[in-house]
């Protein structure tokens, strides 16, 4: 009987927590439309795959860009890489405060990540991996240009950067060259499908 009692509220936790999640999300999204770039966080599939992908060895760290609610953030931790090693970047005020009333043991820094070798300055333990959930196609070209030219600076050299998007074309020429595609796959149970891909940054020449 005390079990059932105790399954129970652990069950109405576990739905207003995600519920909570939901609301923050939508909140933003009414707010700030092009920077969310979705109405909903993304899916459990699509987070366990984006973090499938990180890679956490030789004490290398994970930065982790546009946070948001944290779907992704949760997909690595369960997936066992400590909370130490990863540092979340957030630009939503509200959703800062959100997440880091959810991830107490996470660094989460509030900024925009075309500031990204500002925001990562003091962090001396090197960058593995980058994982993105930025809304890269709804943010204005120049926001994305910096970002994108920012990235391979702070990453080490043939670091893996994650991102996904909702344009499941194949278009190669988005991103520089210094971006080789390295795997891709689509994610159908989200809203809306994704893709996920996983670039190698080769070094500059
Ligand atoms: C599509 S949502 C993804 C949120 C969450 N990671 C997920 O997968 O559900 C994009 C997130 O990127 C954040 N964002 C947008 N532009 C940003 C920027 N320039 N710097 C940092 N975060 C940004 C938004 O506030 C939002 O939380």
């Amino acid at each position: 009987m005390k079990i059932k009692k105790q399954w129970s509220e652990f069950k109405h936790c576990l739905t207003r927590n995600q519920h909570d999640d939901k609301v923050a999300f939508v909140k933003s999204f009414l707010k700030n439309p092009k920077t969310m770039g979705a109405i909903y966080p993304s899916s459990k599939r699509l987070a366990k795959i984006m973090a499938s992908y990180a890679v956490f060895s030789q004490n290398q760290l994970i930065v982790e860009l546009g946070a948001g609610t944290g779907v992704i953030t949760q997909a690595m931790l369960s997936r066992g890489i400590p909370a130490e090693r990863i540092i979340a970047i957030e630009s939503s005020p509200d959703l800062v405060e959100h997440f880091r009333m959810h991830f107490p043991k996470i660094k989460v820094i509030a900024g925009d990540a075309s500031h990204l070798a500002e925001l990562l300055k003091n962090e001396i333990r090197p960058i593995g991996t980058i994982i993105s959930a930025l809304p890269l196609r709804s943010l204005s070209k120049e926001v994305t240009e910096r970002i994108l030219s920012a990235i391979p600076a702070v990453l080490t050299p043939h670091g893996r950067y994650i991102q996904f998007t909702y344009d499941l074309r194949n278009n190669a020429r988005f991103y520089p060259q210094q971006y080789q595609l390295a795997y891709k796959k689509l994610v159908w149970v989200n809203i809306p499908p994704a893709k996920v891909e996983v670039y190698t940054i080769l070094p500059q020449e």
